[in-house]
């Protein structure tokens, strides 16, 4: 039986949270963890089904991972295999990961294309033609894609990046950090997680500069050793409950967070009427006492843009905004699917290619909705919160995939959701 969740809404929400450690650093961390050559100890991971994935797949490579409350323990001193099979491929988008780090650690490995949100086509060519560019020989046959080094080792090189790729990005440096000689990513994606994911990687001594710069210079190491790491707060986690007090009404203290990283959706959640405080390590909010729309259109960019991720989450709070918001999707081709779900709530949002207008309406109506990816689901919680009655959302294991225990975090501020 497939579980729901049932949101009684309607209510104003008070209290504090603890946010959870970041999905996107947690993954590309966990693969980094294979390069070195030792045990590393990340803190602060989240308990999601994708990192569940990642341990799998490490598990499936030789490495040796075990989980302790939010403690995960990675141990790669044994890893002898280089192929991962392709059900444990599609579970994720960020299986593609561990292309790199393989590279790095057994030069060579066979792999086939990823799974995860389907958010329109997300093909994998920029980090493909990277690492051909180090000297990596990729042959595509029956679906496999096969990886060797006839060089025995990745090569340093000057890799221009057609579009900053976080992913692209994240693989070149995991490819980079054992390479022979210096690699340069110009175009390089500056987003916080990818920073992070360089932290751990010089926390067990790969030398990278220009992290979170356009321009990030790697030079190979022979070897990298273990760590004890602490994973960063999960930025959009925070978005989406920032998102939720601004809908339903209420104040919130956000601990654990990342308050810089979060700027740009904090720039325009403020210009909703939200009064909001960030602190080094924690958020302040008070909704205030009826949301505005946001004047100009919010364009998603990359970082320091305003992120793709909390698009559909600001969008069901502008939802039961006064007056017209418009979005601009520019990441992903296909990611208004919550829009139809939050039509359905009584949501007034026309969608036109790339742009979504929406125009605020007094309240939201419960409904039964379906979430079809990862934040779209998030944004239908948020959503149900804010409206009246019940809202029955299925299709949760998308929203499971990155929120840890969603259903407590409401209930912590006085929110009405169950788990069926
Ligand atoms: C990461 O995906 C995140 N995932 C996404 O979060 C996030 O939406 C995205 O970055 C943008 O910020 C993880 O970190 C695990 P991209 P990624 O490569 O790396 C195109 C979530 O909800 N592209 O920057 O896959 C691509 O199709 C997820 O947590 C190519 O054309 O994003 C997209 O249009 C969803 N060819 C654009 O670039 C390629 O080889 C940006 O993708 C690679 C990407």
């Amino acid at each position: 039986m497939m579980q729901k969740l049932i949101v009684t809404g309607g209510k104003r929400l008070e209290g504090e949270l603890v946010l959870q450690g970041s999905k996107n650093s947690a993954l590309p961390i966990m693969a980094a963890a294979l390069l070195a050559e030792g045990e590393c100890v990340l803190k602060n991971c989240p308990r999601l089904t994708d990192v569940y994935s990642a341990s799998r797949i490490l598990g499936c490579l030789g490495c040796k991972s075990s989980f302790s409350d939010n403690t995960v323990t990675v141990d790669s001193s044994a890893a002898d295999c280089a192929v991962i099979p392709e059900e444990l491929m599609r579970e994720m988008r960020s299986s593609i990961m561990f292309m790199g780090a393989m590279l790095g650690r057994m030069k060579e490995c066979t792999i086939s294309v990823p799974g995860g949100c389907e958010l329109g086509p997300r093909p994998i060519d920029m980090h493909l033609s990277a690492v051909r560019k180090m000297g990596v020989e990729v042959s595509e046959t029956g679906g496999r894609i096969v990886c060797r080094i006839p060089s025995g080792r990745p090569k340093g090189a000057k890799i221009t990046l057609p579009f900053p790729s976080v992913g692209a990005t994240e693989n070149v440096v995991l490819c980079a950090v054992l390479a022979d000689g210096e690699t340069v990513v110009n175009n390089a994606a500056r987003e916080p997680e990818i920073c992070d994911l360089c932290g751990f990687l010089r926390a067990c001594g790969a030398d990278i500069t220009g992290d979170g710069e356009s321009r990030i210079v790697i030079r190979g190491k022979e070897h990298l050793h273990g760590c004890e790491y602490t994973i960063m707060p999960d930025r959009i986690v925070g978005a989406t409950y920032l998102s939720l007090i601004a809908a339903a009404g209420g104040e919130i203290i956000l601990k654990n967070t990342c308050s810089a990283e979060m700027e740009p959706f904090i720039s325009v959640l403020e210009q909703t009427g939200c009064s909001i405080y960030p602190a080094k390590d924690r958020i302040y909010m008070r909704s205030g006492a009826r949301l505005r729309a946001v004047s100009s259109p919010i364009r998603t960019m990359p970082h320091p843009g305003f992120p793709t991720d909390a698009q559909a989450v600001l969008m069901a709070a502008l939802s039961v905004a006064d007056g017209t918001s418009v979005f601009e999707e520019n990441i992903f081709d296909c990611r208004y699917r919550h829009t139809d779900a939050l039509i359905k709530m009584g949501a007034d949002i026309q969608v036109m290619g790339r742009i979504a207008v929406v125009k605020g309406v007094n309240r939201l109506h419960g409904a039964d909705v379906r979430a079809t990816d990862l934040r779209g689901g998030a944004a239908l919680a948020v959503a149900a919160a804010a409206a009246d009655g019940v809202t029955e959302i299925s299709g949760i294991s998308h929203i499971d995939r990155g929120y840890e225990k969603i259903e407590e975090a409401f209930r912590q501020l006085g929110g009405n959701m169950k788990r069926v």
